[in-house]
């Protein structure tokens, strides 16, 4: 097989970050994704249907002409947030879901949530109104270990709040342990989750031996290779609850290679062909379309894209570096300078 046609996909977790940075990073997502989830952690954050509205037309102003990509916006959570105004921005199309960031467990998450209690009133009218809470699933206590912050926070933070509002719709972003993947099979279809690239193709090893490889650091943390093969057999089994998001958060080149290196991958660049290469090493190319096309829709309750991207069988290398106006002045994509044997026609 030479090539590879499936339904256009979707970006179900995305940074574009604003300004500068938004007219780098918008480009490679807009011309293979239909649409995208848009993190709303930008500084200051998007935390009203206002800010978020306001954010969308500056998406769309920095769009390549011609472009039919759609963002699909979110509000960050904080211990302020107003439902009314959540479910004001539902109602009107602006908002798609809402982000819960525990605080101080990423990049630009201080503002996030310093304790589930005081959203009780918003969490049960996201349940009522069938808008979907997306979350960065990790403890934030010092005392709890960076490689089990995702599993304890399932156990201990998520698992009471889906037994407490029945109906209200989550994904775990950006999952990265065996523990996510099993919590996701045990509440069935109200429960999605997003699996990342570099979660597929990467673990641990990757991050630390032989030196320290701050293009493959982000966060949840890349964990054993046991999770990584999980995540692996989630993505590739075509179930309803695992969808394409790929966490593409771009960093400056300089704020990664540091001695206080930020979380993120930017993986915008080669999206398609990264998920591609690890579908094909797990011999699963022909689940692709469902993991990337198909299953995101659905849990949204969206139609698929009607237009269709085809990959082509071409060894390529993902470049060095993209540069960026001003003081950013480049980013390293992830898997840079490597070679993936898919490419996007
Ligand atoms: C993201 C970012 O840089 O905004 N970083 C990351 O490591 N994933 C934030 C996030 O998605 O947690
Ligand atoms: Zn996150
Ligand atoms: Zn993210």
């Amino acid at each position: 097989m030479d090539s590879l046609t499936l339904r256009r996909p979707d970006d179900w977790h995305l940074h574009l970050r604003d300004a500068a940075m938004l007219d780098a990073v918008l480009p490679p997502t807009a011309a293979v994704f239909g649409r995208a989830v848009v993190m709303p952690n930008l500084k200051p954050p998007v935390t009203t249907t206002e800010q978020a509205a306001a954010y969308r037309e500056r998406i769309l102003a920095s769009l390549p002409e011609g472009s039919r990509f759609t963002p699909l916006m979110t509000a960050y959570l904080t211990d302020r947030t107003d439902p009314d105004d959540l479910a004001a921005g539902h109602a009107a199309g602006v908002l798609t879901a809402v982000k819960l960031y525990p605080a101080g467990a990423t990049t630009n998450s201080d503002a996030g949530v310093t304790s589930l209690t005081r959203l009780e009133r918003v969490l049960e009218r996201l349940a009522d109104i069938g808008m979907p809470l997306l979350v960065h699933g990790e403890v934030t206590d010092h005392d709890v270990d960076i490689f089990d912050r995702e599993a304890r926070f399932l156990d201990e933070v998520l698992e009471p709040i889906v037994a407490k509002f029945p109906t209200l719709r989550v994904v775990v972003e950006h999952a990265t342990t065996a523990e996510a993947v099993q919590f996701v099979r045990a509440h069935g279809e109200r429960v999605g989750c997003t699996i990342t690239p570099q979660h597929l193709l990467a673990n641990r090893n990757d991050l630390l031996v032989g030196g320290i490889r701050p293009h493959f650091y982000c966060l949840p943390v890349l964990k054993r290779r046991k999770h990584q093969v999980a995540l692996l057999e989630a993505a590739t089994s075509g179930e309803a609850g695992f969808f394409l998001g790929t966490d593409s958060a771009p960093h400056p080149k300089h704020a990664k290679e540091s001695d206080c290196g930020c979380a993120g991958c930017y993986s915008a660049p080669a999206a398609l062909p990264l998920y591609a290469e690890a579908f094909e090493r797990a011999g699963a190319l022909e689940h692709l379309e469902t993991f990337a096309s198909l299953n995101g829709p659905a849990f949204y309750g969206l139609p698929v894209n009607e237009d269709t991207v085809t990959l082509v069988r071409k060894s390529w290398e993902v470049p060095e570096s993209v540069a960026v106006d001003g003081p950013a002045s480049e980013i390293v994509p992830f898997w840079a300078g490597q070679s993936l044997r898919w490419r996007v026609a």
